[in-house]
C-alpha cells in the first residue's frame, strides 16, 4: 500500500475493503484515512439499509467491526438532535457526512474538578460546519466535542470510524466541567435493530 496515493473509492464496499487493509497495520496514518473517507462520495443506495432513525435521539448503527481493529458506524440524527460533550476513550475518531450537515463544537478539557477555573464553564475552542462528504478528525489530545444537527427540519447521516473500538466514554457538563462515564451502545448492528432488554441509558 502506497500511503502517498489515495486509491479510487467508488463504493462503500470498496471503502470498507480499503479500511481493513489500512488498519491491518498497528500504525494509524490519520491523513491517509481522512483522504480515503473523502474519496468515497456518499451514495444513499449503498448505506440506506444501515440508516435507522429514532425520533427522540440520534442513533449509532454498526456497519463493520473491522476485524476488531475499528468500528465503522452510521450515526442518524433527527432534526435538532445533538450529542453530549464527550471524549473518545483514547481512540481515533473520524467522521464523514453522508447526508445533510452537522456542526462540531470543540472544547478544551476542563480543569481538575473543584478548582475555580471551571467556574465560567467549559471553554469552546472552535466550531466546524461539516457539509456533504466533508471529513473531520478528533482524538483526546485535540480536545472534546459536541456534535449537533442544527437543522430543525432536516435529518442528517454521518459515518464514524473509531479505532480502537470502545464501549464507554466520558461525558461532560458544559456549565461545570463535571464528567461521568457513559456506555456507548448501538441502535442497530449490520442493518438489524438491537433489542435492549430494559431501557438503557446511553450517551
Ligand atoms: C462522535 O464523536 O463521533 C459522535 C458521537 C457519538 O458516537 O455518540
Amino acid at each position: 500500500m502506497d500511503v502517498s496515493k489515495t486509491p479510487e473509492v467508488p463504493t462503500l464496499d470498496d471503502l470498507i475493503r480499503e479500511l481493513h487493509q489500512v488498519f491491518d497495520s498497528d500504525e494509524v496514518n490519520v491523513e491517509y484515512v481522512q483522504n480515503l473517507l473523502a474519496a468515497y462520495k456518499s451514495n444513499p443506495i449503498e448505506w440506506k439499509k444501515f440508516a435507522k432513525f429514532d425520533r427522540y435521539k440520534y442513533t449509532r448503527n454498526l456497519v463493520d467491526e473491522g476485524n476488531g481493529k475499528f468500528n465503522l458506524m452510521l450515526l442518524c440524527w433527527g432534526p435538532s438532535h445533538t450529542s453530549t460533550i464527550h471524549d473518545h476513550a483514547d481512540a481515533h475518531c473520524f467522521m464523514k457526512m453522508l447526508e445533510g450537515s452537522l456542526q462540531e463544537v470543540r472544547f478544551e478539557w476542563p480543569k481538575e474538578e473543584g478548582t475555580e477555573e471551571n467556574e465560567e464553564g467549559m471553554v469552546e475552542i472552535e466550531r466546524n460546519m461539516l457539509k456533504l462528504n466533508g471529513v473531520c478528525y478528533i482524538n483526546d489530545s485535540l480536545g472534546l466535542h459536541r456534535v449537533e444537527n442544527a437543522s430543525h427540519s432536516e435529518g442528517a447521516v454521518s459515518l464514524h470510524l473509531y479505532c480502537p473500538p470502545f464501549s464507554a466514554c466520558q461525558i461532560f457538563d458544559e456549565r461545570t466541567g463535571k464528567k461521568m462515564k457513559c456506555p456507548v451502545t448501538f441502535w442497530s448492528k449490520f442493518g438489524k435493530k438491537v433489542e435492549h432488554g430494559s431501557p438503557k441509558s446511553t450517551c
